[in-house]
């Protein structure tokens, strides 16, 4: 584990760099931060690198992995063309939490990273050490979330450890990661680009720059086929039965009391505001305000981790309202839940 200082000048130079950078050159695995979620990273042209990404994480193999890149260059070398409305979301949002899919250049990366598609999806994190690890290891780097698959993505490096000791060669600790959800993947291979996986850059953001986009059905409909393949796994899912629920504080109390009777533990995810109306449950987390959805954001793995610690037993969780970075959580926390949610 290597710790680093993401305020120093000329990261690229120290050690803490330098090594992973080397042990990803040399076909390891090294897990790194990025401003959304910690990567797991591989050396994305190796075969033998990306099948221990898919081994580490007992991820399914047709689930493709997103390519990490520090320069536009790097992008020039894998993708087959880049249309002027990709073009105009990668000068508006990178270095950042987006990633686009395009149609790629053959004979580059490993097969495995793409698992057989003819597209790739690629994303400049924006974070230092993503930055500097990936420049100093000079190949582009296939990196899913850091986590076991179906669990909580990791938004520190103790998520990281948590999961992956003993598989992995080494873990980049730059702290928390800021956005706290994965990227938004657009498919920009059509006339008109499509959201794939809300995230870190809102439905808003990206039309205000390329006009109108479309979203994947599978988002809208949980029976549709999704685009993007690992949208039809479960993911995120803490160790309780984790319900939704559109009602009143009271509902939920009603709830957690029902539970207590037949003896079984309860969680409240809820807002700061609400935590103290729950008392009579066995653990109570409130991260954020109401309204702040990038507190939320950012807490949501975190907590979901946390109550695994408490051992409940089913878990009630608030819904918020599904605009702007409130989509990308509903879409989080409805996958948590199995798209279970109690309507009062
Ligand atoms: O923020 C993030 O994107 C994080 C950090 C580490 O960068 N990475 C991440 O990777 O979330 P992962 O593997 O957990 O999720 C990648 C998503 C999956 O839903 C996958 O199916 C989709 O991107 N994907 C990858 N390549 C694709 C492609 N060619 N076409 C459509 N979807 C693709
Ligand atoms: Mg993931």
């Amino acid at each position: 584990k290597w710790i680093v200082d993401k305020d120093v000048d000329n990261l690229k130079t120290y050690p803490q760099i330098t090594e992973p950078a080397e042990l990803l050159k040399t076909n390891e695995l090294v897990a790194f931060p990025t401003e959304t979620v910690y990567g797991l990273g591989a050396n994305a042209k190796s075969d033998e690198a990306v099948e221990k990404i898919f081994l580490a994480k007992g991820r399914p193999s047709d689930n493709p992995l997103i390519v990490h890149i520090a320069s536009k260059e790097q992008l020039q070398q894998i993708a087959e063309e880049i249309p002027a409305k990709a073009e105009s979301l990668i000068d508006a949002f990178w270095p950042g939490p987006l990633t686009v899919v395009l149609k790629k250049k053959a004979g580059v990366l490993s097969e495995k990273v793409t698992a057989g598609l003819e597209t790739v999806a690629v994303r400049m994190p924006d974070d230092p050490v993503a930055l500097s690890l990936i420049a100093a290891a000079d190949i582009p780097i296939a990196a899913p979330s850091a986590n076991t698959s179906g669990r909580p993505s990791p938004t520190a490096a103790r998520h990281v450890l948590d999961d992956l000791e003993g598989k992995i060669a080494g873990i980049v600790d730059g702290g928390s990661t800021g956005v706290g959800l994965e990227s938004t993947v657009v498919d920009c291979t059509e006339a008109v680009p499509a959201i794939l996986r809300p995230g870190g850059v809102t439905k808003e953001e990206i039309e205000s720059v390329i006009g109108p986009v479309k979203v994947d059905e599978a988002l809208k409909n949980a029976a549709a086929a999704p685009k993007s393949p690992g949208m039809k796994y479960t993911h995120y899912a803490p160790k309780a039965d984790f319900f939704l629920v559109k009602g009143e504080p009271s509902f939920i109390q009603q709830l957690i009391e029902e539970n207590k009777a037949k003896g079984l533990r309860t969680g409240v995810f809820t807002t700061l505001e609400n935590k103290h109306l729950y008392e009579a449950a066995d653990a109570v987390i409130g991260p954020a305000a109401a309204g702040d959805l990038k507190k939320l954001a950012a807490s949501l793995y975190g907590t979901l981790r946390t109550f695994d610690e408490k051992e409940v037993d089913i878990i009630y969780g608030e819904v918020v309202p599904e605009e702007g970075l409130g989509s990308a959580i509903m879409n989080r926390l409805l996958k948590a839940a199995g798209h279970r949610v109690i309507e009062q």
